[in-house]
């Protein structure tokens, strides 16, 4: 395969690398992945982590150990039967890895077109997210002021991101952004990915705690969101990061425009309602305390018991337009394009 990279995965000299999203931005510390194996653990505890970026790494791993000529025909579908599993609510990664099983099916098992479909996958998402921002970018005004939700950029794409990713496009055209960061509990992506992803942009951004939006929303101080997605239904109902449905609820009673942005991989025509689609539960330490740099830290009642749901559902009527790579889309153009 040949050298890729991007700001959070690289394929170089043979070594498949992540940044490892669970110490930043305390550390930038880049992992290797040798194994399928490897691989799925490093998906599973989101070393690396987002929709678009966990197939694409999937995607890459897969042709890292299809590149290795003892490796059967058999063990190649195996491990990407494993790989798919690592975590059920993306899509993107059930549909990268099925992309590239279906083009090595074709060719009668040549693992160089599964190779070459994997440098392809790569470089399509950067590309995809290059079509969400023009469809996106007109979407923001001159100091807008914009509230976001866990991490939607550079780190989770191979190119600029999908929901920041737009924001961020939009600062570099000028239009001078505020971007109130929600931090993003259990894990923080917001408090320490994204915000990090606005320091390195000089992006002006402000981190508030999830239970504050609603406050900001009442005070005027929030006029659009932004969001990314994990798997839009073919109704338009989507599952993202748990809490971005308080956020979709508060946007409708306040008025406030409620954007999601994602790649054509994040659609799933054979979920038909947010109801077909899986949430992945996490363990509850998660909640009970923090890990990650700066160790683990525990606060709750060892006996206590957690729910943890990773992700949350949002019903479309809640959505005023979905930005994909082919278009902008109001619920009804969606349902119209997609639905039947
Ligand atoms: O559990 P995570 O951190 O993988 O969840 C990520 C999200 O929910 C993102 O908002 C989503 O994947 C969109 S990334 C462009």
């Amino acid at each position: 395969m040949k050298n890729l990279a991007s700001m959070g995965l690289k394929y170089e000299n043979k070594r498949l690398l992540v940044l490892n999203q669970q110490v930043l931005p305390q550390q930038e510390e880049w992992i290797i992945s040798n194994t399928i194996d490897e691989m799925i653990q490093i998906i599973k505890t989101l070393k690396v982590r987002g929709a678009p970026l966990i197939g694409v790494a999937a995607a890459l791993a897969l042709a890292q150990y299809a590149e290795q000529e003892e490796t059967t025909a058999k063990q190649i579908i195996n491990a990407a039967n494993q790989l798919k599993q690592a975590r059920p609510t993306a899509v993107n990664l059930s549909f990268c890895i099925d992309r590239l099983l279906a083009c090595y099916q074709k060719s009668n098992a040549d693992r160089q077109v599964l190779i070459k479909e994997a440098e392809i996958v790569f470089e399509e998402d950067a590309k995809l997210c290059h079509d969400i921002i023009n469809h996106g970018e007109k979407l923001i005004a001159k100091n807008d002021s914009v509230l976001t939700h866990c991490n939607t950029g550079g780190l989770v794409t191979t190119g600029i991101g999908t929901a920041l990713g737009i924001i961020i496009h939009s600062h570099k055209q000028g239009k001078n952004p505020h971007v109130f960061v929600d931090e993003t509990r259990p894990l923080l992506q917001g408090g320490r990915l994204t915000a990090w992803e606005c320091v390195k942009n000089g992006i002006s951004h402000q981190i508030i705690c999830d239970n504050m939006a609603a406050s900001l929303m009442r005070e005027g101080k929030i006029n659009k969101i932004f969001v990314g997605a994990d798997r839009i239904a073919a109704n338009g109902d989507f599952a993202n990061k748990i809490g971005t449905y308080n956020l979709a609820v508060l946007a409708y009673y306040h008025k406030i425009p409620f954007y999601v942005a994602a790649p054509y991989t994040t659609v799933d025509l054979q979920c038909k309602t947010g109801k077909d689609i899986c949430i992945e539960e996490r363990h509850p330490d998660e909640i009970k305390g923090v890990m990650g740099a700066f160790g683990k830290v525990t606060w709750s009642p060892q006996e206590s018991q957690v729910y943890n749901p990773a992700f949350d559902v949002t019903p479309v009527d809640l959505i005023t337009a979905i930005i994909l790579d082919s278009g902008c889309y109001s619920p009804l153009q969606f349902q119209q394009t997609f639905s039947f």
